[in-house]
């Protein structure tokens, strides 16, 4: 079967053709859309004789090359490729073409969004639009007109900046733009609506004035601030910490309802899941306005990490994204709290990039392969991308990295390039002389021994042995690199540690950085006068697995000054403890103790409600051999019963003097404040007391914010089925019109452990407000239960059952949605005899099915490992 035939990254070849310049006419109709589109065609190889262009389901009508009509025996078009015969050096293809927006439930190319049309091109969209050369190392200048119907589509957007409007067409209009900078098809983006916006300004460094849009459905118009405020921003930190400004006179950002993704950085018209735009106080919890922020200052600095400098082919994918989502993190850190953002990113890798890389869908931040490029938008090469960018930064030290970076934007503006090219710019930066620089850790930072980390899958364990003898500390490190998917062996890395030794009043007695970069290392610390304490891996400077003999997480949890190892050492005690009573120990008491020192702790209250926090079943399950679910709940459970009943005082009080229910401001310490209550609540609710139900009812109908409503919704939901029904309804009736807040909905009953979830699950499909074609309600309904262990696992074997059918069903639809949701059979060859077998009949079932996709073909085939 041709289509599933992998592409290599080996195999990459430069174009035989440029195209120097594209104009694009597309006239929107309900039924069809017409596209004509003319191209100045260049060839850059004298051998090359027809030009081959990607060309998916397109309705061809005309063909002309240099104003001459082809006939049929001058092309031909089949498997997704439209070949022009006996092309000249340099010639003009013109091609009228039509297709079918309102029709397309695949979500990319152009479809519609209720009645918006718009586009999703990256990767590979755009050969659904028109015949081009659809690949990212061809760039090239757009001027495009878009024209419809004036009363339905007043708003006509497309990428750069607006150069005509056309009003002579009666019942229709027109609108021409031009975008000066050269790029790649999947950075073409168009949109068409009756359309709200909300309008501001932003000058630049050097003067110069860019107007600011963000459209969205009419009446939603109110709910774009936060989005605003954070572009605005974004801009100004990339100014200020990048040195980069915008370079277009308009910025324009569109929210829509169907998206497959959180959103898309086309030039100058970035196109997003409204989900990452619309909040205000009565529908967005807090973790909404932060991913806003993030989301929006994501896409905007794309526009030099992705944009200016793009990728030469997909597997330089975490070139723009690696880089971009270390941006983001950085910018997120400095406008709020740097401690509770590394933490968070951490928890996020581990939850899903850690998993992902024990899984045989592992892959490298580069990977070498790929049936469907789609499959690769994966944490590890977003997240891990962005840790393995965060080392250089350790490595070369800010200024050093800041030159590193100028010096990247200056050689490879304009043009598509790959990870090689980016490590020799932060290679060259950390020069003196052509030699490598001595530089302030004092060790020379060779680059090339980096380079694994690109290329090398799998999370590596580090072994961490200490030696404390006549004033001498020694530190012994072995790393063990699992073996790659396909079983071969890898090397060891280089990356930078970050430790300090810590003597018994909690003071560093010495800080620093390590450069481990052997399977085994020593690391001897002389003049040490009493026996410290080691804080190893501060700030998570390197994406490894600690493993160590001896710790003493109670003394860290208590005195690390590393925000990020304190909140570590509290999460190992808390896995070492719910390990024993997996094993049928007791409650181990000293644990217990640390925990009530946490709950006095004066820290920033965010930063204190994650170390309260106890270890997620994920995080349990990543360390067995053999995965069974119900003992980890019962264990989980049980702690956090004890723990309730042990500081039920404290926690009340707690959650009294931080409950504000009429506070709905969204400055870090209310939402501080909402974090620290809510986590001291839900550990009440283990308690199942009427005086805890009633606090968590109260919260429920008093409180103005949804962080508030939704937390005591989920708790009602878990521990009361009739006050449960009545919140549910109420909330229903509520918001029902609202499909985001709706969302919320969905998902708290889909994440609900009481029995029947499966059930209610089933019959909210025919919900009024469910739409199987809107990929958000598919996510919080059926991608929340697929990651609801206790019943997606449950031994009858229904949750898979139920999956299987559900990605089947989606694949004919939506074919990333579908490959999206098969994330949750990942695990498959660790769990239990039991679930495996289950799992693996419903697996063999979807990979048998007819016409199955090839990206639902690819993620299973790869986790039943069939070749
Ligand atoms: N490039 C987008 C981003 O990370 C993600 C995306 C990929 C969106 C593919 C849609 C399709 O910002
Ligand atoms: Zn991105």
């Amino acid at each position: 079967m041709s289509k599933l035939q992998a592409i290599y990254l080996k195999d990459y070849k430069k174009p035989e053709f440029s195209i120097k310049d594209v104009e694009l006419v597309f006239d929107l109709y309900e039924e069809e859309t017409i596209v004509t589109n003319i191209m100045n065609i260049k060839k850059e190889s004298d051998s090359a004789k027809e030009i081959v262009l990607d060309s998916i389901d397109l309705e061809l009508k005309e063909l002309w090359l240099n104003d001459v009509k082809l006939g049929e025996s001058h092309y031909s078009y089949v498997d997704e490729k439209l070949t022009i015969s006996d092309v000249p050096a340099a010639f003009r293809l013109k091609i009228i073409n039509k297709i079918y927006p309102q029709n397309n439930t695949e979500l990319e190319g152009l479809y519609k969004s209720g009645s918006i049309f718009c586009t999703q091109n990256e990767p590979e969209g755009f050969r659904r639009i028109t015949p081009y050369l659809d690949r990212p190392d061809v760039m090239s200048v757009f001027r495009t007109t878009v024209i419809a119907d004036r009363k339905k589509y007043p708003i006509l957007l497309s990428n750069g900046n607006k150069t005509q409007c056309h009003d002579s067409f009666d019942e229709r209009h027109g609108v021409t733009w031009f975008d000066p900078h050269p790029k790649p098809s999947y950075l073409f983006a168009l949109v068409a609506g009756d359309l709200g916006s909300v309008n501001d300004e932003f000058t630049t460094a050097s003067g110069e004035h860019v107007e600011l849009n963000i459209y969205c459905d009419l009446g939603n118009e109110s709910k774009c601030s936060h989005a605003m405020k954070s572009l605005k921003e974004a801009m100004t930190w990339d100014e200020e910490k990048y040195g980069r400004e915008y370079d277009l006179e308009i910025y324009n950002i569109v929210a829509v309802d169907s998206f497959n993704m959180g959103a898309m950085e086309n030039k100058g018209l970035n196109i997003f899941n409204s989900h990452y735009v619309l909040a205000d106080e009565d529908t967005a919890s807090d973790m909404n306005f932060m991913g806003i922020q993030s989301v929006i200052a994501h896409e905007y600095f794309h526009n030099w990490t992705g944009n200016r400098i793009t990728c030469r082919d997909w597997f330089q994918l975490t070139l723009k994204e690696g880089l971009t989502v270390f941006r983001d993190q950085s910018f997120s850190a400095d406008l709020n709290s740097r401690e509770v953002q590394r933490i968070e990113d951490v928890k996020g890798l581990r939850e899903r990039q850690f998993v992902e890389d024990a899984s045989p869908t592992a892959h490298p931040i580069q990977p070498e392969s790929y049936i469907s490029m789609n499959n690769f938008y994966t944490s590890t090469v977003y997240e891990k991308g962005a840790e393995v960018i965060r080392m250089i930064h350790t490595l070369l030290g800010e200024e050093n990295y800041r030159k590193a970076t100028d010096l990247y934007f200056e050689s490879f503006d304009g043009q598509a390039v790959t990870t090689n090219d980016f490590l020799w710019a932060m290679g060259e930066a950390s020069k003196v002389n052509g030699e490598a620089r001595e530089d302030a850790l004092g060790y020379g930072i060779d680059l090339s021994a980096f380079e694994l980390w690109y290329h090398q899958s799998g999370t590596p364990k580090i072994h961490v042995q200490e030696d404390y003898y006549n004033n001498t500390f020694t530190l012994s490190l072995t790393q063990k690199v699992p073996n790659a998917v396909d079983g071969s062996e890898q090397k060891p890395y280089f990356f930078p540690l970050k430790i300090a030794l810590i003597d018994e009043d909690g003071n560093d007695i010495l800080e620093k950085t390590l450069i481990v970069s052997k399977e085994t290392e020593e690391f001897v610390f002389d003049d040490i006068n009493t026996k410290p304490t080691l804080s190893v891996n501060r700030d998570f400077s390197a994406p490894i697995i600690i493993e160590q003999d001896d710790n003493d997480y109670s003394f860290l949890m208590k005195h690390d000054k590393n925000s990020f190892v304190r909140y570590e050492s509290a999460q190992s005690f808390a896995v070492e403890t719910l390990e024993a009573i997996m094993n049928g120990e007791e409650i181990d008491e000293e644990f217990v103790a640390a925990f009530g020192y946490l709950l006095d702790l004066d820290v920033d209250l965010s930063y204190k409600a994650l170390l309260l926090e106890l270890p997620t079943i994920s995080t349990l399950m990543q360390r067995q051999k053999v995965i069974d679910f119900e003992p980890i709940y019962e264990a989980k459970e049980k702690l956090a019963k004890y723990l309730a009943t042990t500081y039920k005082e404290k926690l009340l009080t707690l959650y009294t003097t931080n409950h504000k229910p009429l506070n709905q401001d969204i400055d870090s310490l209310s939402m501080g404040e909402r974090a620290l209550k809510n986590r001291s609540l839900r550990l009440l609710s283990a308690l199942e007391s009427d005086e805890i139900i009633d606090l968590v009812s109260k919260q429920y109908s008093s409180s103005l914010t949804m962080t508030d409503r939704v937390v005591a919704l989920d708790i009602l939901e878990n521990i009361t089925e009739l006050l449960s029904e009545m919140a549910l309804s109420d909330f229903y009736s509520k918001y029902r019109d609202d499909t985001l807040v709706m969302n919320k909905y969905f998902s708290t009953l889909s994440a609900s452990e009481r029995e029947g979830t499966l059930e209610r699950v089933i019959a909210l499909q025919d919900d009024e407000v469910y739409d199987e074609k809107v990929p958000n309600l598919v996510r919080s309904l059926i991608g929340v239960f697929a990651r609801n262990y206790k019943h997606f696992h449950a031994k009858d074997g229904n949750g898979y059952k139920f999956l299987a059918d559900k990605i089947i069903e989606i694949d004919t639809i939506n074919p990333q949605m579908a490959s999206g949701l098969c994330a949750a059979f990942k695990i498959y060859e660790k769990l239990n005899e039991t679930n495996r077998m289950m799992m693996k009949g419903e697996l063999e079932r979807v990979v048998s099915t007819q016409s199955l996709s090839k990206n639902v073909y690819e993620i299973v085939s790869k986790i039943l490992k069939i070749n």
